[in-house]
């Protein structure tokens, strides 16, 4: 048994014998699905979501690059769009491998200053020589994505922000518990002061999402663990990612995006990001950023 691969040129999906299989849009290397062996899905996508490469893709697993959010105050990427441009962007697929023990495949994603696909908007709005490798793991229990970011330009150097927006699928919001955040440091980005500075309390140890929710946390504990009525169902590990956001735009926020369906999807959906967002990643030419998140599936 070997893992079977289909190419449209514009969407990749792997079946691993075992019978996971991930999808992946080549615009943006966004992954749109995440099925086990049972094959339910992993991944929340919503139903209004554009596939089309007309706008960043509403669910599965965007990336964020240089910046998250937008940064007004900073000058290299002041003028960027929300989130930057790799999610807007159409990456090349630069290949294929399985693992020696042919349980898993590897699929490797590339975006740089002078792939023909870059969003128009970046090459404009922030003029560096990058290279970037996106690479989405797919194992019988877990899913990773890695990226590393390379400077090009030893007289440029750069500072970007890099961020893995998975929207993890739930059965219903208000019986999930988050763990791993106990005592971690946050920007709270809801509410009247927001952003605020908060600390996540000791006791309890969990977090329960009980309305709009947007949070950039710091967490000093190594695994985020997303529970269902008392089951573990998703352990999310971090290499060299300082920060975890935890997103849920709840009722109204749903509703007031267009591309959001349904309305209650906020019920079946959970972002749990690892990223490096909380300063700047300084990239000097020739050097590079690497980071990366493991999801495996528990419980
Ligand atoms: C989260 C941000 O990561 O992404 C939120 O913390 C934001 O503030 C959300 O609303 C969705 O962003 P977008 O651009 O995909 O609507």
């Amino acid at each position: 048994p070997t893992v079977t691969f289909t190419d449209d040129n514009s969407r990749l999906r792997a079946d691993l014998p075992t019978g996971e299989s991930i999808e992946v849009l080549l615009y943006g290397a966004t992954v749109i699905s995440w099925k086990d062996a049972t094959g339910d899905e992993k991944l929340w996508l919503s139903e209004a979501a554009k596939l089309d490469g007309s706008k960043a893709v509403r669910g599965g697993i965007p990336l964020v690059f240089p910046v998250f959010g937008t940064a007004p105050d900073h000058p290299q990427t002041k003028d960027l769009p929300q989130h930057g441009f790799a999610r807007t962007s159409r990456w090349e697929f630069l290949g294929k491998s399985t693992s020696e023990s042919m349980v898993g495949v590897k699929l490797d994603f590339g975006l740089s200053s002078a792939t023909p696909g870059l969003d128009p908007k970046a090459a404009a709005l922030w003029p560096f020589k990058f290279n970037l490798i996106y690479s989405v793991t797919l194992n019988p229990e877990s899913l990773t994505t890695s990226i590393v970011a390379t400077n090009d330009d030893a007289a440029a150097p750069f500072d970007c922000q890099v961020l893995m927006h998975t929207y993890l699928r739930v059965k219903d919001i208000t019986a999930v518990e988050i763990t791993g955040l106990a005592s971690a440091p946050y920007t709270d980005k809801v509410g009247p002061s927001a952003p605020s500075t908060k600390t996540q309390p000791a006791t309890p140890p969990t977090l329960t999402i009980t309305g709009e929710t947007d949070r950039v946390y710091t967490p000093t504990e190594d695994a985020v663990t997303v529970s269902e009525a008392g089951q573990p169902r998703f352990r999310v590990t971090r290499d060299n990612l300082a920060n975890v956001v935890v997103w849920n735009p709840w009722a109204d926020k749903a509703a007031a995006m267009a591309d959001f369906k349904p309305d209650d999807g906020y019920k079946n959906m959970v972002c749990v990001e690892p990223g490096a967002v909380g300063g700047w990643q300084a990239v000097e030419g020739g050097d590079a950023f690497e980071g990366a998140q493991t999801i495996k599936l528990v419980g």
